[in-house]
């Protein structure tokens, strides 16, 4: 069973970052159902890594849209991300070296740090960067 699952709530009306969105929700979902068919670690890892990568660019794709439009909220939305992917590298380190393991707590991370940052944050530059006729 899907972890987290795609809703018109995520939507912020930008269809390249709404698909983004969707293959970061894929990501954790089938980071989440290795993890559940007990996958070995490295199978494990190597999705975590596919999902580290990705959100990375994700988040320069929005960062630039951003910038280029002049948001004032730049700066907050950018911070949040350097935050969010400090957290995740952490994670990352931490389950490569064996300090820590791929749990439904670990699991429930991922799933909030993306469901709140999107609901949160992505969110209020939906409407702005739609007035820029970014959709
Ligand atoms: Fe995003
Ligand atoms: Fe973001």
């Amino acid at each position: 069973m899907a972890l987290l699952t795609w809703k018109d709530a995520y939507s912020v009306k930008i269809k390249q970052i709404d698909d983004q969105h969707k293959v970061l929700i894929d990501m954790i979902n089938e980071l989440n159902d290795a993890m559940a068919q007990g996958k070995a670690k490295d199978a494990l890892g190597a999705i975590l890594d596919k999902l580290v990568s990705y959100a990375a660019s994700h988040f320069a794709l929005e960062e630039g849209l951003l910038q280029t439009h002049g948001y004032e909220g730049y700066q907050d939305h950018k911070d949040k991300h350097v935050k969010m992917t400090a957290k995740v590298l952490d994670l990352q380190r931490q389950f490569k070296s064996g300090q820590a393991a791929m749990t439904i707590e670990v699991m429930n991370f991922l799933k909030n740090w993306l469901d709140k940052h999107i609901i949160g944050t992505d969110m209020k530059y939906s409407a702005f960067l739609n007035s820029k006729g970014v959709q």
